[in-house]
């Protein structure tokens, strides 16, 4: 059905073509109406001076029928049709650009189409912002939606846009336009909110339309801005506080066992299995769980040299030597160390992945406890790890993204730090 719409409006814009090209069309300051004369449109992802989302329209450039700008042309007419999907958007008003006048605007949000018809007494030069639509994601975090501009008519139907439409792409949350919902779009809307980071359409940029309604939290004629709370809803759907449509959901239940995927379970399993199994899986990862092993391998650490001494090490050698040789395991060490591995830094890792919920200083949120020194006074340093890696409650785990040692750093320093 929006196939349909798409080809009645370019129906519609060939005619107004055509219409055109009979009638002699008005002077392009100095240059006769050529017949060659096209117009490459744009569309833009942007905040109006306002800071409100908006999609804007208008002119890149402008070329003749051998591709050479003319950079004299300018528009002094247009109609322009967009068209989205009505499931997924909304388009809350149209204003004008630079120098324009909006003399007639239709917005049909039921069947997804916007007509805008503007005209500039001094004409508006190329690239210039001919409308911007103000528009509202309404859709859910896994549903893009495509908006197309189309200029039906320029200048009285003198110039013809080539292409003849512009798409693009959005995605309710995707705040990072990198085409998934994810805690990133959170951290990149935060990022606006302190300067950090402008909205915009590179990738580097927030994308506004992306980004400002994920709570629609303006008003239905002003329309969205970027602020805190679309970060803190996207934080919120990922944990499962919100469903895909950015509704609240009753909060889950604080199953005390998540996913106790990656744990070092403490299950000893002391069995000393002569498994034949080569895997070295020389990463001496620094398990707490003191295994007792009574193992009699002199030195635990893999050597990566392949010495051929005949001591029971690892070497991935394929002869599947039935040597009850007790695995690998390292050494027995109680615990990690509790000296940090200098080179993390565990306030920005905090920076990054906590404060959103814990709060820039810890100190809380309302979406998550205060995690001071003194508030984890009672908490190990294991404890803490624990929670950081397999996450609590409504907190996500970080085993995925973080390293072991980063983890442990940063419970440490969550722990000794006032
Ligand atoms: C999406 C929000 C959210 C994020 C992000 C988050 N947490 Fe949490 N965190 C929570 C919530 C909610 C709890 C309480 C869970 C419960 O008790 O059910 C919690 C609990 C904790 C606790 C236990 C506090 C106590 O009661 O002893 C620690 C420690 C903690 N978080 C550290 C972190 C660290 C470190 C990070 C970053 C790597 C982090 N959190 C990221 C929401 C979050």
């Amino acid at each position: 059905m929006r196939i349909r719409r798409i080809l009645t409006s370019l129906v519609a814009g060939g005619l107004l073509v055509f219409a055109g090209a009979g009638v002699t069309g008005p002077a392009q300051y100095g240059r006769p109406a050529a017949a060659g004369v096209f117009a490459e449109p744009f569309q833009n992802p942007a905040v109006d001076a306002d800071g409100v989302a908006v999609i804007s329209g208008g002119i890149s450039r402008f070329f003749d029928s051998g591709g050479i700008s003319l950079p004299d042309v300018r528009t002094t007419d247009f109609t322009e049709v967009i068209t989205y999907d009505p499931g997924a958007a909304s388009i809350l008003g149209v204003r004008p650009g630079p120098g324009v006048t909006i003399t007639a605007s239709t917005i049909d949000n039921i069947l997804g189409s916007v007509t805008v018809t503007g005209a500039s007494a001094a004409g508006v030069a190329a690239p210039g912002t001919l409308a911007s639509a103000v528009i509202r994601s309404t859709g859910r975090a896994n549903q893009p939606y495509t908006v197309t501009i189309t200029f039906s008519s320029i200048n009285g139907g003198s110039i013809s846009s080539s292409p003849a439409s512009v798409s693009s792409s959005y995605l309710r949350g995707d705040a990072r336009a990198d085409g998934a919902v994810d805690m990133s779009d959170a951290l990149y809307i935060a990022q606006y909110r302190v300067g950090t980071r402008i909205a915009g359409a590179t990738l580097a940029d927030v994308n506004p339309v992306n980004a400002a309604s994920v709570l629609a939290d303006g008003t239905a004629s002003t329309g969205d801005t970027i602020n805190t709370a679309d970060a803190l809803a996207i934080a919120q759907f990922r944990v499962g506080m919100r469903d895909a449509n950015y509704v609240f959901t009753s909060p889950p239940a604080p199953t005390p066992t998540a996913t106790p995927a990656a744990t070092p379970s403490p299950s000893p399993s002391p069995s000393p299995s002569p498994s034949p199994s080569p895997s070295p899986s020389p990463s001496p990862s620094p398990s707490p769980s003191p295994s007792p092993s009574p193992l009699p391998s002199p030195s635990p650490s893999p050597s990566p040299s392949p010495s051929p001494s005949p001591s029971p090490s690892p070497s991935p050698s394929p002869s599947p030597s039935p040597s009850p040789s007790p695995s690998p395991s390292p050494s027995p060490s109680p615990s990690p160390s509790p000296s940090p591995t200098p080179s993390v830094n565990s306030p920005a890792l905090y920076a990054t992945y906590c404060a959103l919920c814990h709060g820039a200083n810890r100190q809380g949120t309302a979406l998550g406890p205060r995690v001071t020194a003194s508030a984890l006074s009672g908490d190990s340093i294991t404890k803490i790890a624990g929670i950081i890696a397999n996450g609590k409650g409504s907190m996500p785990g970080y085993s995925g993204m973080m390293t072991a040692d980063e983890i442990t750093a940063l419970a440490t320093w969550l722990k000794n730090t006032p």
